[in-house]
């Protein structure tokens, strides 16, 4: 690891909590380079839902390369594109009666927050846009506005302005009596408010610390917006792609986002893919090239990503991922009731967390569970909330032993955090 220490920035992160040095991957393992196997419920931060080197997309992607398959091909047209266009129209798009554009960008998910702030601020000529407080949407400076943590905010080095903050959901104050509230203070005269350029919202935060908004709560958001001719943007690029047991974390609410973020999971290996959904008379306000972006023509992942769209072809994955999820949050529900803590167990289908109250417990749970063979990943206020996201995929057995090394590492963590403070 040395060579690591000696000549990576200081920035980097997860390795220090994961400290070794990984060598293959398949489903939902990981195996370091002295052959030790770790279960993996980080999943690459949300990206590998259809696990590690997924057999049927890695064939594609090997065959699509043997034929000599246009690898980098910036905005060109591409057989591989066109191919995940039909597909993402066909399975997704078309069953739901949705009508959308799909705008593709540098192939990370703040480019694609980026590009929504841009294209409501284009359409309505205003400024502001509402978020939330525990909001996730990236690092480059649009985003990190809309972004709440401090830790990441602090980093920007200029002012972070023309977000207005509102408590997410479950934080102090916030519900949808604050945000019918608001909309009426909105609509007063002189109420010294700017208008909105747009609401940018996760429907379920992840990072944020897994915090599930009720259609209620997304459904006063919407009126909100559209109350004042504002777009409603949800980011979903964490919680979509099938993590919550449907493809959008929102589905089956009724609701009509204008633009729709959508990044990790897309690329289906791995690879990296960013893509809006823009409502048509949205999109339109672009003229040709204004957001560019040198990788938003990943064909490898249009390819990888294309095939991953079979798991929805059927309900076979989705509901699979609705059990599995019912049997996460039964295991967190009785390690919750089991240490009696006033811990919290949040989440909906395969994003399950327990909120342990305590970054420094948690981090010590994390430690414990990393030493037991289980990636796992501290999110949430502080760092105080354990997030489960294994890939979809993920066999009953693997699920089983990591619920187990779980409940083990919270009993270890929680036993030394008792001796660290006594
Ligand atoms: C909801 C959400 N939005 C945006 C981002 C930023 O994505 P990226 O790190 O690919 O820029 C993330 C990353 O964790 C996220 O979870």
């Amino acid at each position: 690891m040395e060579i690591f220490e000696r000549w990576e920035s200081g920035i980097r992160g997860y390795c220090r909590a994961y400290p070794t040095v990984f060598a293959s991957a398949s489903g939902a393992r990981q195996i370091d380079e002295d052959g030790r196997s770790y279960i993996d419920f980080f999943a690459g931060a949300g990206v590998l839902n259809f696990g590690h080197n997924d057999p049927r997309m890695k064939a594609a992607v090997i065959e699509y390369l043997q034929a000599d398959g246009v690898v980098h091909s910036l905005d060109m047209y591409t057989t591989a594109k066109r191919r995940f266009i039909e597909r993402f129209v066909e399975v997704i798009l078309k069953p739901r009666a949705m009508d959308y554009r799909l705008q593709f960008m540098g192939p990370t998910g703040t480019n694609a927050v980026e590009a929504a702030l841009k294209l409501a601020r284009r359409v309505t000529g205003r400024r502001t846009v509402l978020a939330a407080s525990n909001g996730f949407h990236g690092m480059t400076l649009g985003a990190l506005a809309c972004t709440a943590n401090e830790y990441f905010r602090n980093a920007a080095g200029v002012p972070l302005d023309n977000v207005m903050r509102i408590p997410f959901e479950n934080a102090a104050g916030g519900g949808v009596r604050m945000i019918r509230e608001l909309q009426a203070a909105f609509a007063m005269a002189s109420s010294g408010l700017e208008p909105l350029a747009a609401i940018m919202i996760e429907p379920i935060q992840a990072e944020g610390g897994v915090n599930v908004a009720s259609r209620e709560f997304l459904l006063a958001l919407q009126d909100l917006a559209h109350s004042q001719g504002a777009l409603l943007i949800f980011d979903d690029i964490q919680a979509g792609c099938g993590r919550t047991g449907s493809y959008f974390s929102f589905d089956g609410m009724g609701l009509s986002p204008d633009i729709i973020c959508l990044a990790k999971g897309i690329g289906g290996f791995g690879t990296p893919m960013a893509m809006n959904l823009n409502k048509p008379e949205y999109d339109a306000h672009w003229s040709p090239g204004e957001h560019t972006g040198t990788f938003r023509g990943q064909d490898i992942s249009f390819v990888a990503g294309a095939e991953a769209l079979r798991y929805f072809t059927d309900d076979v994955l989705m509901s699979a991922v609705k059990t599995k999820g019912a049997r996460m949050a039964e295991a967190l529900q009785s390690l919750a009731q089991q240490h009696g803590q006033g811990f919290a167990v949040r989440g909906k289908g395969m994003m399950q967390a327990l909120d342990v109250g305590d970054g420094a417990l948690a981090k010590t749970v994390a430690r414990h569970c990393f030493e037991r063979g289980l990636l796992i990943g501290p999110c949430g206020c502080g760092g105080r909330v354990l997030k489960l996201i294994p890939p979809l995929v993920i066999s009953d057995a693997d699920l089983d032993e990591g619920l187990t090394i779980f409940a083990a590492a919270l009993a270890a963590g929680i036993e030394e955090h008792r001796h660290a403070q006594s």
